[in-house]
């Protein structure tokens, strides 16, 4: 039957060391919490960040073709009936009627190995239909056979502005914006005529985008709040192939580059495609806290279906003039669209490494270490003096402030030095300075490489630039 309610081992992991280390809090949590909503703490929004400033160096800082945006969350309403969202964006929901919990259909049959995906209800009800008369329907929480038919629920989170009254007024609506693309397609024209670029080009943009999702049991993987990177390009359809290979191949590199393994990816074609859409991919990282390959990037052609309607509902053209050809189109657009906080999932999932290590007793124990790309690590140097002592204390606090204007570092005195190691490996900082007595005579300090745990002198005037070296944030 069913497991909706993904959570593992290592999913149990993962969240605890977010909790305990400061990387991801459940929101709300002294009012009891609110579904499907995360906070992040200072090492959960280093690491986002970093993975944000990745995806921006490689979709934008490196690129002659494509340009920013960041434009508001609330949008005019017309935007999400015109770009079909309003009418149909919905999932099939089924309910439990013994312990109300909600489920997804789609992912109920998925588990039968049934591809209900954009499936039409009739034919969902029609399958789940088949398994209720086999006996094989079974709540995956309390195991009644109980459950509702599936119907549509919207998954747009509404608001409203610009009412005097509490009341949700119709006229007055307006809505949380389920992906952050409907923003540049609105923007399109403004940038096209402010920044004199040509065909094809890019715009890219990050920010928050909400959903009402159904099932919301899988930490932060599907949030009803979270992030999205998208990148929309704008081409002539006669390019349009070259150009999707082009992308597809740009992203899965993008993965390899920051760590993750060929054999953890794969790409997933959609089958049925929305009717206005040529090709969809999806990346797929095997996540050992899902128990399996789940989407984290899709890739889309999309025609020229978003220009079009909007321009049809704004009465705006949309059109394109090329020069050199003479001609006028309305621009097709590629799309590529991830989720800054699944990717922050699928960094810590990879990451997360339990290994024996030796203790300063000489016996072994466990240690948990997050191995992530250093240049994604939420802090890059941790400096820890040996004793508290002011002789060792105060260079070690030198040290730190000279680091500090180049990474995000930090200095600790508290503790024994084991137990500051293993904090820091648990929060992946790739390298720990110990300041001890020998420093006071030989002016150098030991530097210890998280994944190796080897320890290397290193003179402290040449400090500076072995860290830089190491910590190199331009591979790309
Ligand atoms: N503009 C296209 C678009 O939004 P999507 O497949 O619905 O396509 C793209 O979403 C990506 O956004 C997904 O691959 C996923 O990484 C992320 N995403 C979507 N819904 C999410 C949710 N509820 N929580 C976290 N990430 C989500």
């Amino acid at each position: 039957m069913a497991k909706e309610n993904n959570n593992n081992q290592w999913m149990e992991k993962i969240s605890s060391l977010c909790k305990r280390r400061g990387f991801v809090f459940p929101s709300s949590e002294i009012y009891g919490g609110l579904a499907a909503i995360y906070d992040y703490g200072h090492y959960g929004t280093l690491l986002k960040n970093n993975i944000r400033d990745a995806w921006w160096k490689e979709m934008v800082q490196l690129r002659d073709d494509i340009v920013g945006l960041d434009s508001a969350i609330f949008m005019h309403p017309t935007t999400w009936v015109a770009s079909g969202h309003v009418g149909g964006f919905n999932d099939p929901q089924v309910d439990c009627r013994n312990c109300k919990t909600r489920f997804r259909a789609d992912h109920i049959l998925e588990e039968f190995g049934i591809n209900a995906d954009k499936a039409p209800l009739e034919e969902i009800n029609k399958e789940l239909d088949k398994l209720r008369a086999e006996n094989k329907l079974k709540c995956a929480v309390c195991g009644s056979t109980d459950l509702t038919p599936a119907k549509v629920f919207s998954l747009m989170v509404k608001s409203n502005i610009g009412s005097p009254t509490e009341e949700l007024k119709e006229e007055n609506v307006v809505y949380l914006r389920p992906e952050t693309c409907g923003g540049i397609y609105l923007e399109y024209k403004n940038t096209l005529s402010s920044l004199h670029i040509k065909l094809p080009f890019g715009i890219a943009q990050v920010g928050k985008a909400f959903r009402n999702e159904i099932v919301a049991r899988q930490f932060i993987f599907r949030t009803r709040e979270f992030e999205q990177m998208e990148m929309q390009y704008f081409l002539h359809p006669s390019i349009m192939k070259e150009k999707y290979e082009m992308w597809k191949n740009i992203r899965w590199k993008w993965y390899l580059e920051y760590g993750i393994n060929e054999k953890e990816i794969r790409w997933y074609k959609h089958a049925k495609l929305a009717h206005y859409a040529s090709e969809a991919y999806d990346v797929e990282f095997n996540f050992k806290s899902l128990g399996g390959f789940k989407e984290v990037e899709g890739i889309h052609a999309r025609g020229n279906w978003d220009l079009s309607q909007h321009s049809k509902h704004s009465g705006v053209d949309l059109s394109y003039f090329d020069e050199k050809t003479g001609e006028k189109f309305i621009p097709h657009i590629m799309e590529t669209s991830v989720g800054l906080n699944r990717l922050v999932l699928m960094f810590l999932d990879h990451a997360y490494t339990e290994e024996k290590a030796p203790t300063a007793d000489g016996k072994e124990d466990l240690r948990v270490v997050l191995k992530l790309d250093k240049r994604l690590a939420p802090i890059k140097v941790a400096i820890l003096p040996l004793s508290k002592k002011e002789e060792l204390t105060v260079p070690a606090k030198k040290i730190y402030e000279k680091l500090k204007k180049l990474f995000m570092v930090e200095y600790d005195e508290t503790q024994s030095i084991g137990k500051r190691y293993r904090r820091q490996d648990e929060i992946g900082t790739p390298y720990c300075i110990t300041v001890d007595f020998d420093t006071l005579k030989d002016k150098a300090v030991t530097v210890r490489d998280r994944d190796t745990m080897q320890q290397e002198r290193i003179a402290m005037d040449k400090l500076e630039k072995y860290l830089t070296d190491k910590l190199k944030q331009s591979d790309l």
